[in-house]
């Protein structure tokens, strides 16, 4: 039996599966030959022995039904599918060169080259909290190099969704519910990144909006934030985007973000920051951290889910780190236990590649200076896309005030276009982006600028681009 499981592992397998479905192991033994090289009729077509659908334990399989897509990657997926020649890619924030391909920064391809050149260099598993080196790092890189770490519980997690995830996990555990309620409120920005609500619904957090945008100006909505943030129960958790928020490019000034973090003092909540653009903003990592810093130095014990997907460009690489500030080293030791009891049933521990990559980029001086170059040098390039793209747009004839395009900062520009116009970019001209009007800067670069622009004159002119 052994040597036909050798000589033919896929109708071995067939043939556990076809026990398996008749719930007869001994069945199937029974036909298999003891030693041959070629396997038995009924097995040699693996897909006669796949279970049927009728069978009684995959039934309740009929009755799933298809999902829809996911309104990001989804889009990022018909466009890959799309056969035009003309096709352009500005639906998924995910960094490009000035010819469109995706860019590994050099800093990080010089760490990836010492990592495998270190014999030190290996593939254990991380300890559940990821590696400790990695996170204070990673910690100082966000809350600044003079921060007090000692009462910071950070612990690595799986980029920005995965740091959500066990952050939202965390709050849903242990901040007190306002009376008489079943989940700890969470107000997110309207709009906000399309994945958060999803996200903190699966924490089972009662998932609300604050007004974040006004779409009648296509600027922040300043007094929507304090109005409802005023309003929210006191000691609910408040959604905040450090900096380049997704996807309205549209922060708060410094005077603003004081003023928010005196109200939410206030009022008792908890601000859970979600710093993705570190870096993107302004070009300056140490900039882009301003309101996170400013929240930590008026007391505030913020939640901070820290992604390096962008701004290191390891998308694919799952990097990241949830901490929250603490007032003491016991409070943070208990909070750190806590989520490592989140993460270990959840995915057990870390990726490590991408961690390995940070830690070796920022424990060097040379490749330091190095990735602050890489990071300026594309938060210039999409600035410069930014620009162009309203220049392009007035000269080929739109009358429109494309203003709130250059007065937005970040990866995107929020165009105020309604998704019907998206749906005709995307269904005449193979103009891939969100259906909210977003549209991912770096998608853009000199070969197709011209074009874009003409295809959102096209579909604009005359019509309003605020609601
Ligand atoms: C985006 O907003 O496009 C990115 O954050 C990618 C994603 O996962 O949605």
């Amino acid at each position: 039996m052994f040597t036909f499981a050798r000589a033919n592992p896929v109708a071995f397998l067939a043939l556990l599966s076809l026990a398996a479905s008749s719930s007869s192991l001994t069945t199937a033994l029974a036909v298999m030959p003891e030693s041959s090289s070629s396997p038995p009729a009924s097995a040699s077509a693996s897909r006669a022995t796949l279970p049927s659908s009728s069978s009684s334990s995959s039934r309740y399989l009929r009755d799933v039904p298809e999902g829809p897509p996911d309104p990001i990657l989804g889009i990022n997926e018909s466009y890959k599918s799309c056969a035009d020649p003309r096709k352009v890619n500005v639906c998924v924030g995910a960094y490009r060169d000035a010819r469109g391909r995706p860019w590994v920064l050099p800093a990080v391809r010089d760490a990836e080259r010492r990592l495998l050149d270190d014999p030190a260099t290996n593939k254990e598993y991380a300890p559940i909290a990821g590696d400790p080196t990695f996170v204070d790092l990673a910690l100082k890189f966000a809350y600044g190099a003079d921060a007090d770490v000692s009462v910071i519980a950070g612990m690595q997690a799986l980029s920005g969704t995965g740091a959500c995830r066990v952050g939202g996990h965390f709050l849903s555990r242990f901040v007190p519910r306002p009376a008489g309620r079943a989940k700890v409120p969470i107000y997110v920005p309207d709009p906000t990144w399309g994945n958060h609500v999803a996200i903190f619904e699966e924490c089972g957090m009662d998932v609300r909006r604050y007004r974040y945008y006004d779409a009648g100006t296509n600027r922040l909505n300043y007094a929507g934030i304090v109005e409802d943030l005023t309003n929210a129960p006191d000691g609910s958790v408040i959604l905040l985007h450090a900096c380049a928020h997704n996807p309205t490019g549209c922060d708060p000034t410094f005077e603003q973000w004081d003023a928010i973090s005196e109200l939410i003092a206030s009022k008792g909540h908890v601000a859970f920051f979600d710093s993705a653009y570190q870096g993107f903003a302004s070009g300056d990592a140490e900039a882009d951290a301003f309101a996170l810093r400013h929240f930590v130095s008026r007391g505030h014990n913020v939640v901070l889910a820290q992604s390096f997907a962008k701004n290191f460009g390891l998308y694919g690489e799952r990097t990241g780190t949830i901490s929250v500030v603490c007032s003491n080293p016991e409070e943070r030791s208990a909070v750190l236990s806590q989520l490592k009891l989140i993460a270990r049933p959840m995915y057990s521990s870390p990726p490590v590649h991408g961690s390995n990559i940070v830690r070796t980029v920022l424990t060097d001086k040379g490749l330091t200076g190095e990735y602050y170059n890489n990071c300026r040098e594309m938060a210039a390039r999409i600035r410069a896309m930014r620009e162009r793209l309203v220049d392009v747009l007035l000269e080929v004839g739109s009358s429109h005030d494309w203003s709130h395009v250059t007065e937005q900062i970040g990866m995107f520009a929020y165009t105020g276009m309604s998704s019907e116009m998206c749906d005709v970019l995307t269904s005449e001209y193979s103009i891939f982006l969100t259906r909210d009007g977003r549209i991912s800067l770096a998608g853009l670069n000199d070969d197709n600028i011209e074009y874009v622009a003409r295809a959102i004159h096209a579909v604009t002119d005359g019509k309003s681009i605020t609601s």
